[in-house]
């Protein structure tokens, strides 16, 4: 017994020791990691270890890339509760569970676990993502509890940004309250309104920017969260998970988005220039002035290429109509003929646009454009529908109920078709136009027939009426396939 024990303090030693010579990738339970020690993981892409952020002399234990000369914090521990001097130590407890511990032992950050964990080992992973799972677990990817599902304020490849219902888990980015104080700032930005999910971005709480929901390319609002050739978007929304997740077509290169309180607040993707020796910003959001949300109010239409930026949408005016005209737009617009849903109102087509604010959307992924119409039409607080997702031609159903808000005129093809609900007499004319179209398109195709008929039977069909014995009329058809090879039929009518 005794002889055990000596050897587990061996044992205890010797990973001390080894801790320090040589940068591992794990602890176990007889592991630890203080002041200066840290984990590397198993490529030396990412580093864990205690930081001082900018000339803030407080301690926390963070990640950070291991490879590039500028320190890039991307996930922190005990944000909230720095420690003061060097005294901090990671460990794990006795339920398995990791925690950050002062000198005088008192629990600065845990992992909380909600069970115990017989044979708990931590390990940082080459994607960045610090994961904690019982070794006897055959399954290696299920983690008893990982960096990933916590974010701080930056979203690594691999990441999922959004919903685990099953876990109620809500994976969102918080921005740093300065760039020396990693504690959560004003910012948040993660995935809402699960019925027709939307990212969005809130400061204090309120509202600041919208995607525009997920279409099954991308967000409806920002064509730049598009998948491209370095670039592979996951979305994923269905009974157990809603998420947003990406990966880099290159491991080699370092791509980050980060929530950043600082110029104004926007939520920024950068990639590591080797030659520059910096991080490049390659996309913010908010990135005009119509992607503030909401800018021009109910059924306000922002547009950067009209002035004033904000127009009401065709057959809509101005709530408040002086407000408006001095640039006061957060009355909106409301519908010039009222709608009368008892009379029979009905639905037109409004194109290249940024679908609304999804708060009070729904949607449906088996129904057609037509189920949609009809579901819509139903209801008379429903205003507006449309696919749900249009790749692949369009499938499913989406509807709004109360007023459309947060819409703004995306040209160049990545803009969507949205059918607002009208009063009758706003369709009438429309249905007038219809008209004219439709008889325009039956002469044409009656023009087109007798086009295609003397096409085909151009040279070929030789029609003759002789007028031969009184009373009689003979027709002769004559098919030529040659000038010399005729076949010649006659029709006989005796009048
Ligand atoms: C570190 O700070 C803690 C709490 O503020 C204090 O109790 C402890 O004595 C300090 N340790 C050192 C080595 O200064
Ligand atoms: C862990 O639980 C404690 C007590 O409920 C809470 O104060 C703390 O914020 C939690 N820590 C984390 C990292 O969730
Ligand atoms: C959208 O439709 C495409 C093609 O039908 C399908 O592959 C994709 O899974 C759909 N996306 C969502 C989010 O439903
Ligand atoms: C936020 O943006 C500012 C200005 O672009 C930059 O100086 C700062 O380092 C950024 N902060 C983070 C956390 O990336
Ligand atoms: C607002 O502007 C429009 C167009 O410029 C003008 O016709 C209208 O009279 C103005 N209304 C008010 C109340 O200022
Ligand atoms: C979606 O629509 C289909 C077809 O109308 C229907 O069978 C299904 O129950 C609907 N799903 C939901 C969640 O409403
Ligand atoms: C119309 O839809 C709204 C929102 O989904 C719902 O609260 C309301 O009960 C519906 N009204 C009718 C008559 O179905």
């Amino acid at each position: 017994m005794e002889g055990f024990y000596f050897l587990s303090i061996c044992c205890a030693l010797l990973f001390f020791f080894s801790d320090i010579s040589i940068a591992a990738d794990t602890i176990t339970p007889f592991q630890s990691i203080s002041d200066d020690q840290s984990l590397v993981s198993e490529g030396g892409g990412f580093e864990l270890g205690f930081f001082s952020p900018g000339s803030s002399k407080n301690r926390y234990l963070g990640i950070w890339y291991k490879k590039i000369s500028v320190r890039t914090v991307v996930w922190v521990a005990n944000r909230d509760n720095p420690l003061t001097n060097s005294s901090g130590v990671l460990k794990l407890d006795t339920k398995g569970n990791l925690v950050l511990v002062n000198q005088r032992e008192s629990v600065l950050w845990s992992s909380n676990l909600s069970r115990i964990v017989e044979n708990p080992v931590v390990q940082l992973l080459e994607s960045g993502n610090l994961v904690l799972r019982d070794e006897k677990d055959v399954n290696s990817e299920s983690y008893v509890w990982q960096s990933f599902d916590y974010p701080s304020d930056t979203l690594l490849p691999g990441m999922k940004l959004g919903w685990d219902l099953k876990k109620g888990l809500n994976r969102r980015l918080s921005s740093w309250k300065k760039d020396d104080d990693p504690s959560p700032g004003r910012l948040t930005y993660g995935i809402e309104n699960l019925g027709y999910p939307e990212a969005i971005m809130r400061k204090d709480l309120v509202k600041r920017y919208g995607s525009g929901p997920w279409n099954g390319l991308g967000y409806s609002g920002a064509p730049e969260f598009k998948a491209n050739a370095i670039f592979e978007i996951t979305f994923i929304s269905n009974g157990d998970e809603v998420y947003f997740s990406y990966q880099r077509a290159y491991k080699s290169i370092l791509s980050r988005f980060v929530l950043n309180e600082s110029s104004d607040g926007a939520l920024q993707r950068l990639s590591w220039i080797d030659q520059s020796g910096g991080w490049q910003l390659f996309m913010s959001v908010p990135r005009d002035h119509c992607d503030f949300y909401g800018r021009c109010g109910a059924y306000g239409s922002c547009d950067l290429d009209e002035t004033p930026v904000c127009q009401c949408l065709k057959g809509f005016k101005p709530r408040l109509t002086q407000a408006w005209n001095s640039t006061d737009w957060s009355g909106g617009c409301v519908h010039e003929a009222p709608l009368d849903c008892e009379k029979g109102d009905g639905f037109v087509k409004y194109t290249e646009l940024k679908l609304p604010d999804t708060t009070h959307a729904w949607a449906n992924k088996s129904m057609s454009l037509k189920e949609c119409e009809r579901e819509c039409l139903k209801n008379c607080s429903c205003m507006a529908y449309t696919n749900s997702n249009i790749s692949g031609g369009g499938s499913g159903c989406a509807l709004w109920f109360g007023d459309l808000i947060d819409i703004r005129r995306i040209s160049g093809g990545t803009g969507q078709d949205l059918f607002i609900r009208m009063a009758a007499s706003e369709l009438e004319v429309k249905d007038e136009s219809r008209k004219k179209k439709r008889v325009i398109l039956i002469v044409g195709v009656t023009l087109a027939l007798v086009m295609l008929l003397l096409v085909m039977c151009g040279g070929w069909c030789i029609w003759k009426t002789n007028t031969k014995p009184k009373g009689m009329e003979i027709m002769e058809l004559r098919q030529c396939l040659a000038v010399d090879r005729c076949i010649v039929g006659k029709i006989v009518h005796r009048n």
